[in-house]
């Protein structure tokens, strides 16, 4: 299987799994506990059915929104997820410019593995950065500085990572960071020498914006779940945000609202966006998939902040649904990373277009014109 025969998303994650050591992948496919909402994040898409308008002239479609103050070119751009160049030796270099060229934002984790200043200089497209808020407040206030002397458009808190989710394959495959030759990896890792050759041959893995992480000139080495469980800060709470939105003083989202309640609060501390989000399914299983109470949040502060649709969306009819119930945009985070662990740059601009692609025919099999005449009349819900 080549790049070239990856048709949907599911062909990417198939070449991906080819591709990667086990443990690797397992980290971008998985999900917490049982993953029971891992995979409710993409079932809820089908519990309702699309409604076309026929006969409409739908010669040109614009499908541009706009979103943290942006105008993008699609409703859907690249979350922030964390450490790219695991997956690619690429890395982050791959994904902001893919996002680049397909005039969307690019989202850069805190945990990536190229620095805020690399990346301010390599694209001059949309960037959010995600920030997490470690026990170290300096560290905060230092990250923040940085993205604005980089011209980063907007910045996410991410809220629902105060502890990490129970992630059981990467306890099951020994995950950790950089990944380690143990002796229960070492088949996976051997089993995938174009990998481990250009893991081993490229930059040393590093992550250039938590300076505190390099000792000696090496990485700490550690699992994931053990950095966030001692580094972020637990006493995280809704003053801190206001804090960051002030400092910040730019478009300014929360990633991680699942609740009506949560998303008034979001709207009393000044931010412009929420992402509704329950970390891809990666943190407290058995919470409210994105889709599922997307139309409740929307009723509840629609018109006072702008509503991101983050995860589950495989399909470009997943975007079209989500927009009819009122997100501006959406996010995605596996399925791209997918793309990227499938062909480096080149296949995070494969799976953007086909996106891209999909969203464009379904809106004119919808005879839409613009994503303003997607409404909550082109959907109806199945009776159960
Ligand atoms: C993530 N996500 C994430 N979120 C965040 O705020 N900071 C981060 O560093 C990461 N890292 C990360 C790594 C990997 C491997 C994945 C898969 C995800 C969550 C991400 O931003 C997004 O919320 C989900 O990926 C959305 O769900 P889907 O599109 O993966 O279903
Ligand atoms: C994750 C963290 C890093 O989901 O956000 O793995």
């Amino acid at each position: 299987m080549s790049l070239a025969r990856c048709f949907n998303v599911d062909d990417f994650r198939k070449l991906a799994k080819k591709r990667l050591p086990s443990p690797i992948f397992n980290y971008i496919d998985g999900g917490a506990d049982d993953e029971v909402t891992l995979k409710r994040n993409t079932s809820a898409f089908d519990d309702c059915n699309l409604v076309p308008n026929v006969l409409r002239d739908v010669s040109s479609v614009d499908m541009s929104t706009t979103v943290l103050g942006q105008k993008i070119n699609m409703p859907l751009f690249l979350a922030p997820t964390a450490m790219h160049r695991l997956y690619h030796h690429d890395g982050e270099k791959a994904t902001s410019r893919a996002a680049e060229k397909f005039g969307t934002f690019f989202g850069m984790s805190t945990i990536a593995t190229t620095s805020i200043e690399e990346v301010g200089n390599l694209t001059s497209g949309p960037k959010l950065f995600q920030l997490y808020i470690h026990k170290d407040r300096g560290l905060t206030d230092n990250l923040v500085e940085r993205c604005q002397r980089a011209n980063f458009k907007a910045l996410c808190l991410t809220v629902d990572t105060i502890v990490a989710g129970n992630r059981e394959r990467d306890h099951r495959t020994g995950f950790t960071t950089p990944p380690k030759l143990t002796l229960a990896s070492l088949i996976s890792f051997a089993l995938h020498p174009e990998w481990t050759i250009n893991y081993l041959m490229h930059e040393r893995f590093k992550l250039p914006n938590l300076p505190h992480t390099e000792k000696g000139g090496q990485s700490i080495e550690t699992s994931v779940i053990n950095y966030i469980n001692s580094q972020f800060d637990p006493t995280m709470n809704w003053k801190d945000a206001e804090y960051v939105a002030k400092k910040w003083k730019g478009a300014f989202a929360l990633k991680g609202i699942t609740s009506v309640a949560d998303a008034k609060k979001a709207v009393d501390i000044g931010a412009t966006a929420i992402m509704i989000s329950n970390h891809g399914g990666r943190q407290l299983d058995a919470s409210m998939s994105p889709f599922d109470v997307l139309a409740d949040i929307v009723d509840a502060v629609g018109d006072k902040i702008d509503v991101i649709l983050d995860g589950g969306v495989r399909r470009g009819t997943h975007v079209l649904k989500a927009l009819a119930l009122g997100a501006k945009a959406c996010s995605f985070g596996k399925a791209y990373l997918y793309a990227l662990s499938a062909g480096g740059q080149a296949g995070v601009e494969a799976v953007l277009k086909i996106m891209h692609d999909e969203i464009k025919r379904g809106m004119t099999l919808m005879g839409c014109r613009n994503i303003k005449e997607l409404t909550k009349d082109s959907l109806i819900f199945r009776k159960r």
